[in-house]
């Protein structure tokens, strides 16, 4: 299949652009680079053989994305992977969130639709997921936007509620909606990985910037949470996996719509991914517990069985898998893609 993937040259985009290359597919990567750099794409071709086209550009734009059919369609299908995801700055900019998170979808599907796609695949997330007393979360899980604590998080169930919607009167188009929970890792090349600018919010970044001693220490948000060492529990899956559960769902695309949890269904603590890195660095990291972070849940995790059982898919790479992958890619590139 000839794929346009929305966002497609950042952190997850272009792991699963792989991946779809990998299949037999055709990925072409239609991205604003806000988030990420152009190498990407030689990065790509060294692991691959392959240069995938890259359409730089706003994906909320119509003739951004007129412009990628003109120039690389038509397309059997779109992932839609462009999105502000900062949990903590979607309370600060409640409005560039909500705005860019949605005008990227409805433009997306105005082009796509009236170009003739055949499905859609949306990057979605597990943290729209609100009640922890279903723990551990299925896909039937109570989602309810009040109680959502972000406006990221909102807006990611904001759009499966659109796109619930405008699937029920374009029946011949398949939408997929993937609920990620915390994709860490990186390729096995170290070619490619997470490269977030500035000081990153997320644990494993955070984590492998102290390690090459860009960071001075970790600090651990809590230690008395109600979990077994007190530290917020997560369900980490390899970013890898996770492309592969990208095509896995194009490729298992039934008619209609449906939801899929991506995740490994076990729950990891930040001590848990701290101590992995250790082993994979092979000394003690420095850390020191801080106070809790606002809006942090104690713990999120799933059950990734309904991927299995329908997508015939399943994550297998162990947290240990996660952080050496890092360390690897954080060694070969100490400043990310900025080289
Ligand atoms: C993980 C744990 C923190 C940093 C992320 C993304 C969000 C969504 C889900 C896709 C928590 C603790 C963190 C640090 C720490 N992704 N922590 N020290 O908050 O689960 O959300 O995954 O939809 O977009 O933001 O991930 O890595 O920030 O936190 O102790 O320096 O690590 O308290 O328990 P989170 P995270």
């Amino acid at each position: 299949m000839r794929v346009l993937l929305a966002g497609g040259a950042g952190y997850i985009g272009t792991h699963t652009a792989i991946a779809l290359l990998e299949a037999g597919h055709e990925p072409v990567l239609l991205d604003d680079l806000s988030n990420t750099s152009d190498v990407v794409t030689d990065r790509i071709a060294e692991i691959t053989g392959t240069r995938v086209p890259l359409i730089t550009g706003d994906a909320a734009d119509d003739e951004v994305v007129e412009s990628a059919f003109d120039a690389h369609g038509p397309f059997d299908a779109i992932i839609h992977f462009a999105a502000l995801k900062a949990v903590g700055e979607s309370v600060a900019k409640p409005l560039e969130y909500y705005a860019n998170n949605l005008d990227t979808t409805y433009a997306l599907l105005r082009v796509g639709l009236a170009r003739g796609i055949r499905s859609f695949v949306f990057s979605s997330t597990g943290t729209v997921y609100s009640d922890p007393a279903d723990l551990p979360f299925t896909e039937e899980a109570t989602r309810n936007l009040v109680e959502l604590s972000n406006p990221y998080s909102k807006s990611k169930l904001m759009n499966e509620v659109a796109l619930t919607d405008i699937q029920a009167v374009n029946p011949e188009v398949n939408v997929t909606l993937l609920r990620y929970f915390n994709p860490v890792g990186a390729h096995a090349s170290g070619l490619v990985g997470e490269d977030p600018k500035g000081i990153p919010n997320n644990l494993m970044p955070f984590v492998a910037r102290v390690a090459v001693g860009a960071l001075p220490e970790i600090g651990i948000f809590g230690d008395d949470y109600d979990t077994p060492d007190g530290t917020g529990l997560r369900d980490y899956i390899h970013v890898v996996d996770l492309a592969e559960g990208h095509v896995a769902a194009l490729e298992k695309a039934q008619p209609g719509l449906a939801s899929y949890n991506l995740g490994t269904g076990n729950p990891v603590s930040v001590r848990g991914l701290i101590e992995s890195f250790e082993r994979a660095v092979g000394h003690e990291l420095p850390k020191s517990v801080k106070p809790r972070r606002a809006g942090d849940l104690a713990a999120t995790y799933c059950s990734p069985e309904k991927a299995e059982r329908e997508l015939g898919w399943k994550a297998t790479r162990t947290i240990d898998d996660m952080t050496a992958s890092v360390w690897n890619w954080q060694q070969k590139n100490p400043s990310g893609y900025a080289g």
